[in-house]
């Protein structure tokens, strides 16, 4: 349950709400009880008030254009929702704002499969987009633990990660068009699935990570690529955050891998606990690293392992056999989220160049040690790309507020190093409220007014997602 609001919504102004839209959307297409206005204003965070005044669900551009003009009419501010797997708050409405869900807009519009190019509308889910695309013998690659419910256009709005950025890239890499309702009403259809376009600013690049600020992404022609062959994992017990580095740059010496993840005993005994699953070795070690690769590569693989059992980075480790195995190893990587959702966790994301990796987490050890004595610390992520997941557990007998409040004061030692290593204070989650007050540790003043400028040209009246990124 996300925090109660201070902002009262009151029935006139909702009915009110419902007047002006009612020539645009029919009943079923905005809801106002509680119950559907708190479900749809908020993302994975529970930090944050959640009370906007209604939810709205359009089912086509036009209803994308048509309440953008009447939000500037009456200066009704607007949020963009998608499957809300978000863990900035930047899809959280606070503030008596309009709630619009891509979720009527769900639908993969053409495949060409010359250009390998799949046009869908923002509110296809990612599994859809993967599923689909097998269908037609190729692969969608960017994936996530919440591939299950986040939505491409949130995926763009946020540029997302995930698991196999070491090898497939992000969100961005795979956009090759998108049609986008700016905050000023105006649709910009940007690239239009191009490979090459060489016409000035690539508008597209600017929609991607823009986490809602400067319009909605309505619909976007996503790359597929042919699919990998079938991929072997591995899970390997690691004593320390050091030996880590060590051990990708080993495997990566004679092979190409699709994920280098990482999590520690506490994130993999969430995982067990929550899941009623078994430990998948008897070794208890302080971390562990989770590779993937291609089967053909396996005997190579075998043998990085060795000689990184034999400099003393690994003790022990177990290798997929089976497909079934190799899912139920990825369980424990992908379930660690929703396994420590009840801790309210407070999460940091913040990432390096892969050169600065080793020096970072002895800095970031050095906080941990200092000032979370007595708390869970819940480290996982991608450190093969230099995105460390850091997340502070909620005692249960702390509140809410009192928890931020440490954890916030905390951030600024944090992100001081990160300034200094010329790092990212959000590697793939996003600024949204969350990191919004700590922005300028990873932009300087002239790139935020930048920024700012650029919303204002998308967006005059400020009424797209206001509050977020800065
Ligand atoms: C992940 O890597 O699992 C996601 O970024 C989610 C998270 O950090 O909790
Ligand atoms: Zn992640």
């Amino acid at each position: 349950m996300s925090r109660s609001s201070k902002v009262s919504i009151t029935p006139k102004e909702q009915s009110k709400f419902v007047n002006r839209v009612e020539g645009l959307f029919s009943p079923e297409q905005f809801k106002l009880s509680n119950e559907d206005r708190e479900h749809w204003g908020q993302d994975w965070t529970r930090l944050f008030e959640v009370a906007p005044l209604a939810v709205v669900f359009p089912n086509c551009i036009n209803q994308v254009v048509e309440l953008v003009r009447l939000a500037n009419a009456y200066d009704y501010k607007l949020v963009p929702s998608g499957g809300r797997t978000g863990l900035s708050g930047g899809c959280v409405a606070s503030n008596g704002e309009v709630v619009v869900s891509f979720d009527r807009m769900n639908q993969i519009l053409e495949f060409n499969p010359v250009d390998r190019l799949v046009h869908c509308q923002a509110g296809v889910v990612t599994a859809q987009l993967q599923q689909y695309a097998m269908e037609q013998g190729l692969f969608y690659p960017v994936d996530f633990a919440s591939s299950g419910s986040s939505q491409i256009g949130g995926n763009i709005a946020t540029n997302a990660g995930g698991i196999r950025v070491i090898r497939y890239g992000l969100t961005r890499d795979w956009v090759s068009g998108m049609t986008v309702v700016t905050g000023n009403g105006e649709v910009v259809s940007a690239n239009k699935g191009l490979v090459k376009n060489a016409t000035g600013y690539d508008l597209r690049h600017l929609f991607v990570g823009s986490e809602g600020t400067l319009g909605f992404v309505v619909e976007a022609q996503m790359k597929l690529c042919a699919p990998p062959e079938l991929q072997r994992v591995m899970i390997a017990c690691v004593s320390s955050l050091q030996d880590l580095l060590s051990i990708l740059q080993c495997f990566q010496k004679t092979l190409e891998l699709s994920a280098f993840e990482f999590f520690s005993d506490l994130a993999m005994s969430k995982v067990l606990g929550h899941r009623g699953i078994d430990r998948p070795l008897s070794t208890v070690s302080k971390y562990y690293a989770l590779l993937e690769y291609d089967e053909s590569m396996t005997e190579v693989a075998t043998q990085a392992f060795s000689v990184c059992v034999n400099h003393g980075w690994i003790t022990d480790g177990i290798l997929s056999q089976s497909i079934s195995q190799s899912k139920r190893l990825w369980e424990i990587r992908d379930g660690i989220t929703e396994s420590i959702a009840r801790f309210t966790p407070y999460k940091n994301d913040i990432s390096v160049r892969i050169s600065e990796v080793p020096g970072f987490l002895d800095d970031v050890e050095g906080i941990v040690k200092d000032h979370y004595p007595d708390l869970e610390v819940c480290w996982f992520g991608h450190i093969g790309d230099g995105n460390l997941h850091l997340n502070i557990l909620k005692p249960q007998n702390v509140g809410i507020s009192e928890f931020e409040k440490r954890c916030r004061k905390i951030n600024h030692l944090l992100f001081e190093r990160i300034r200094r290593r010329g790092g990212s204070i959000s590697a793939e989650h996003g600024v949204g409220l969350l990191k919004r007050d700590f922005l300028s540790y990873s932009r300087s003043q002239s790139e935020i007014e930048t920024m700012r400028a650029i919303k204002e040209v998308f967006d005059r009246n400020g009424i797209m997602n206001p509050g977020k990124v800065f």
